[in-house]
């Protein structure tokens, strides 16, 4: 009798540790390498974590990828969002504050006019419905997601053919 509760005791051990190693691999975990990203144009680095970049990743799809699948940009296929199109902007958005920068004040790639009529932002929510939801910390997760992928996709990142 003692040794069957012993014996279910062992099993029940057995299974929760099964299921804990089950559901850890299961979550997507991404070399810290990998989500070291620019955090403004001084050069300053962070680290993106993993659970932001799934928050972002998320949103990005929700939001943005109707657009810029593939980090490709439709019906404009020359600023997309590969860090060389990023950088040569002005001012530079390839860093979290650049992007995060963009989403509130949306500006031509020579900075020199707003386009938050023409682009969505969140200095615009009578028009950009979609940005309502977005919190600061949602802000930083989308940049972040964009600023990870070159590194996690190379030149597939905003490269290839564009779909207009
Ligand atoms: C309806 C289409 C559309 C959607 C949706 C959209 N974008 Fe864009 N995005 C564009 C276009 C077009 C441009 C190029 C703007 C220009 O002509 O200067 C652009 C440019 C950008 C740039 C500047 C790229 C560079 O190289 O300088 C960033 C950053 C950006 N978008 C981020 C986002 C993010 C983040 C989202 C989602 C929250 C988003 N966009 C959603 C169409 C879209």
């Amino acid at each position: 009798m003692r040794f069957l509760r012993f014996a279910a005791i062992a099993l029940a051990v057995l299974l929760f540790g099964f299921q804990m190693a089950a559901s850890s691999a299961r979550a997507v975990s991404i070399d810290e390498g990998y989500r070291t990203v620019k955090l403004n144009k001084e050069g300053k680095t962070v680290v993106i974590t993993n659970e932001q970049y799934e928050d972002g990743k998320k949103l990005f799809n929700d939001t943005c990828s109707q657009c810029h699948m593939a980090g490709r940009t439709k019906t404009n296929p020359n600023i997309t969002l590969k860090l060389e199109d990023l950088e040569g902007a002005f001012p530079p958005r390839d860093s979290i504050a650049g992007i995060v920068d963009f989403m509130k004040d949306p500006k031509t790639y020579d900075g020199e006019l707003s386009i938050d009529v023409l682009h969505l932002s969140t200095s615009r929510l009578d028009l950009w419905s979609e940005m309502r939801k977005y919190k600061s910390d949602d802000l930083y997760n989308v940049a972040g997601y964009i600023l990870v992928q070159p590194a996690l996709q190379g030149e597939m990142w905003g490269g290839g053919k564009t779909v207009n």
